[in-house]
């Protein structure tokens, strides 16, 4: 038995690129958000330091500066047309928030106010620039918020806690999809001409992130499995200030306003790795640098964590050394009053689960798995590619971190993610409902939730000899060990082996609750499954790029390597294997060089 709903275009997933494809669909198609959470819930929410744009509020900035740091940023694997396309957009993009309410942080003019951010840079001195328009450390959080809000005045319709199993094809052109309504386990076809994917990343798969626990991947597992490839999925970013074993994210926004990374002889090593913006390089050099250091035996205590130290006299002194001014000229200074006013959520976060207050205590960091660069390929305007000449599957569309388009590459720029789902989403949101205009339902197949049926049937049934408690540990620790921020190809065997061990012994559990109301066990058993499908993608993928390329670093092949690899990785995931191919990258107008930061 299952309940039809019928609509032009459905959007799977209630975070912001969600929210923003919602807006812009429902304008001219009768649109629905499909969301496995309460939309405001979504990860979104945890994006902490601001959505960059080149608005130059607070010194020179312009949005080709914006592009060629975003390439730079992505070790040369980003294609630039739609680098250029997202960071000419993101300037409208965040006066259209503005627009629709969302109180950013202000100048004492009253203009959006911007901060400086990891790898955004004076293209002509190379010093950080102030692109990073925040809301204290909440942008994420408002973000969700206020297009919450602007799809609520539009009337827009919500499925809330329905997790979306499958998706229809008929001819290969989409149909729809299939969902579970957690409140009461019943089956929904979604009927649709239109179909945009926005449902997030899958740092769940390791055991130190910064993901919510709904981060499993479930929209790019469903595609996967309909045959539709994955781009890039070895560019997994590891953010370098998560609090050491929870893994919950310290915003860059720290080193923005000064905070500087310390190790166990209290030296600030990043000059020693980027002496050009130290702790402001990119993520993937300053996550390698703090691993390096722990290696050498630099930890804190010998351990596996250094500090970061935002305590105001600490922040004074480095800026005075580094000759820091205020955009007035004045010397930069900052009280502590400043700091926590800058940085609530983190001084809280600190607080409670650290018991240390950043403004008198440097804080314990380690790097935290972050956000997925690969994903589920598409063109700028958010329609998904099934190969790699670029073929378009009729009606299906994907945008924010679940989609590559590719604008990260190998390595994203902080605050880059915020600009991805709010442009991208609403291009997906304007192409998919123009889509919807120009054709007719499609025919719903025979079978329509018989896949679905299958999938909750084989985990209510199965034998029950496996422990997916325990499957779900071990693959986060494998990936955790071998497919982190350094790799091996030694290491990156295994864990394919390994991941291929737990997919096999995925097949022999069973679901104790035989409820069909609220059955979260059923539904996480489910997300295990899609975890370990892109853990399988992503193993795959990293033992195959035999060069160091930014996230994606090889101690056993350390240069990167533009002749053989300045190019796209397509996993096609067949059963138990997974099928490579390649895909040249775009290039406009920045030819390689090395990076320098
Ligand atoms: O550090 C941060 O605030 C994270 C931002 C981002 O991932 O873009």
């Amino acid at each position: 038995m299952s309940q039809t709903h019928n609509y032009d275009v459905i959007i799977v997933g209630g975070g912001g690129a969600g929210l923003m494809a919602a807006l812009y669909a429902s304008q001219n198609a009768k649109t629905a958000v499909v969301s496995k959470l309460y939309p405001i819930r979504s990860h979104t929410g945890a994006a902490q330091g601001g959505i960059g744009a080149a608005l130059g509020n607070i010194e020179e900035d312009h949005w080709e500066w914006h592009a060629y740091d975003t390439v730079k940023g992505s070790d040369y694997l980003g294609d630039q047309d739609a680098i250029e396309f997202m960071c000419e957009q993101a300037v409208q993009s965040v006066y259209d928030l503005e627009h629709f309410g969302l109180p950013f942080s202000r100048t004492p003019e009253g203009r959006i106010t911007q901060r400086p951010f990891g790898g955004h840079t004076n293209n002509k001195t190379g010093k950080s620039v102030h692109r990073s328009c925040y809301a204290a450390d909440r942008t994420g959080h408002m973000i969700l918020q206020t297009l919450f809000q602007q799809c609520v005045k539009n009337d827009t319709q919500f499925y809330n806690e329905f997790h979306v199993m499958d998706l229809i094809l008929q001819d290969g052109k989409t149909a729809g999809v299939v969902a579970l309504e957690l409140a009461t386990g019943e089956i929904h076809v979604f009927h649709a001409k239109a179909v945009i994917f926005a449902t997030g990343g899958h740092g769940r798969i390791w055991d130190i992130t910064s993901n919510a626990y709904a981060y499993t991947g479930d929209g790019a597992a469903v595609l996967a499995r309909r045959g539709i490839p994955m781009e890039d999925m070895e560019f997994f970013q590891f953010h370098p200030t998560g609090i050491i074993k929870l893994g919950i994210l310290i915003t860059e926004a720290v080193r923005g306003e000064g905070g500087v990374l310390i190790n166990g002889k209290g030296e600030r090593f990043m000059e020693r790795y980027a002496p050009n913006i130290k702790d402001l390089a990119s993520r993937d050099v300053v996550s390698r640098a703090l691993y390096l250091e722990v290696k050498a035996g630099n930890g804190i205590d010998g351990k596996n964590y250094v500090y970061l130290d935002a305590r105001p006299d600490v922040i004074n002194k480095y800026a005075a050394l580094d000759g820091r001014t205020r955009p007035d000229g004045s010397p930069y200074r900052v009280t502590a009053d400043e700091i926590t006013s800058k940085i609530p959520d983190i001084t809280d976060f600190c607080r409670t689960y650290l018991g240390v207050d950043p403004v008198k205590d440097p804080m314990p960091v380690q790097p935290t798995a972050h956000y997925a660069m690969g994903g589920i390929p598409t063109n700028k305007f958010g329609e998904v590619l099934m190969d790699e000449n670029g073929t378009i599957v009729p009606g299906l569309y994907a945008a924010g971190e679940c989609a590559c388009v590719s604008v990260h590459g190998a390595n994203r720029l902080g605050t880059n993610s915020l600009v991805d789902l709010v442009v991208f989403g609403k291009h997906a949101g304007i192409k998919a409902a123009e889509y919807a205009k120009g054709v007719d339902y499609p025919v719903l197949p025979e079978d329509t939730i018989a896949f679905t049926q299958e999938q909750i049937d084989r985990l209510r049934n199965g034998s029950g000899k496996e422990n997916p408690a325990k499957i779900g540990q071990e693959m986060r620790t494998v990936m955790m060990d071998h497919v982190g921020v350094f790799r091996t190809e030694e290491g990156l065997a295994l864990a394919v082996e390994k991941v291929k061990e737990l997919r096999q012994r995925y097949s022999e559990v069973r679901t104790q609750d035989a409820s069909t109301i609220y059955n979260m066990e059923l539904l996480n058993t489910w997300e295990l499954g899609n975890m370990l499908d892109l853990a399988l993608v992503t193993a795959e993928s990293a033992l195959a790029r035999k060069e160091s390329r930014g996230a994606h670093a090889r101690e056993d092949f350390p240069n990167r390597n533009d002749q053989d690899w300045m190019k796209h990785t397509f996993a096609w995931l067949e059963d138990e294997k997974v099928r490579l191919g390649y895909k040249p990258v775009t290039v406009t107008q920045f030819e390689p060089k090395e990076r320098k930061y």
